[in-house]
């Protein structure tokens, strides 16, 4: 375990302020070393010795390519399982032992399973072991993502660092709040900041769950629900915007829901405040129109470099490289 205290990454309970200022101060140090070739070295240098497992049983293509990448930027190896028809799990491999397994090979276990509580079960399994490795999760199911929330954590510093940072902003998620994982590790997090307003913009039945909602009154921050974004525009920092979640579908029930209210595209920017800023965690369903891509507020190709620094960043606070990155 590094000096500062990070091990497995399940839950973004986990995370303190001084944790996540860290954390982004340490991304934009990578981000800037990565752009000068001695820069680059140096990061390189950090941990040739180091070996990750990308263990990603559910499609992925940013996760894993950010990941993927950040591993190489700080010069580790890595190896990976996509497709479980082709690992022992198809010969009755236990997951126990498969988790085991990739601790003999490997120093860190990054995982995304369509199932949730995966990750969590994962690193109890390494907690029970000789030789722990940590466990990071890139999604379990619909349950959490942690590692998006952190890139969407340093998005929003870096969007409002003119203005504070996220201490006091308005912020609004919007789409499947009940089965949007981003949106649920995000909402968690929030505890941290000072003075954050949280509205909620759903359409009937994907409303955000009741847990989240316990938690934010729990941790005094103030949150509102409306069904139509017009209502919820007015001094509105940034808006969070999601897809539907179709693939956890129990009863078809993303065939019956009316989405186009939960669209973003040109018209609905025209009403949008002009220093507000949009996200999305991609990959993009028709919530959201091409046709804005190249508008400044519009944040989610950079939440997409920004996954790849936060990432490095996270995997070097893990192993504890903080002081080989000479932080001033
Ligand atoms: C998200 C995910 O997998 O939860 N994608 C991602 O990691 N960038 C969002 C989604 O699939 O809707």
């Amino acid at each position: 375990m590094g000096t500062n205290g990070l091990f497995h990454v399940i839950d973004t309970r986990q995370f303190d302020r001084p944790m996540l200022d860290h954390l982004c101060r340490l991304a934009t140090h990578v981000r800037t070393l990565a752009k000068s070739k001695a820069g680059a070295q140096s990061l390189q240098a950090l941990a040739p010795d180091r070996r990750a497992m990308l263990y990603f049983t559910q499609p992925s293509t940013r996760t894993f390519l950010s990941f993927n990448s950040a591993c190489h930027i700080l010069g580790m190896r890595t190896s990976e399982i996509r497709n479980p028809s082709i690992s022992s799990e198809v010969k009755g491999e236990t997951f126990e032992d498969s988790i085991r397994t990739f601790s003999s090979y490997a120093d860190v276990i990054i995982m995304r399973t369509p199932e949730g509580g995966k990750a969590a079960r994962a690193a109890e399994i390494m907690n029970a072991i000789p030789r722990p490795v940590p466990v990071i999760n890139a999604g379990s199911g619909p349950d959490q993502h942690p590692t998006q929330a952190l890139l969407d954590i340093y998005t929003l510093e870096r969007s409002f660092e003119q203005r504070g940072g996220i201490d006091g902003r308005t912020i609004a998620m919007m789409g499947d709040l009940r089965r949007g994982r981003t949106v649920r590790s995000l909402s968690y997090l929030m505890k941290n900041y000072k003075d954050v307003r949280l509205r909620f913009v759903a359409p009937p039945g994907f409303e955000i769950k009741r847990d989240i909602l316990d938690h934010l009154d729990a941790h005094g921050i103030e949150h509102q629900s409306a069904s139509r974004l017009d209502d919820i525009l007015d001094g509105l920092d940034a808006l969070y915007v999601t897809r539907l979640q179709k693939e956890y579908d129990e009863r078809n029930e993303s065939e019956s829901a009316d989405y186009a209210p939960y669209s973003i595209g040109p018209e609905q920017l025209r009403r949008f405040p002009s220093d507000a800023i949009i996200m999305h965690p991609l990959p993009r369903g028709p919530e959201l129109a091409p046709g804005i891509d190249n508008d400044p507020r519009v944040m989610y190709w950079r939440q997409e470099r920004n996954g790849m620094w936060m990432r490095a960043a996270l995997l070097a606070a893990i192993f504890d490289l903080d002081s080989g990155l000479d932080m001033e």
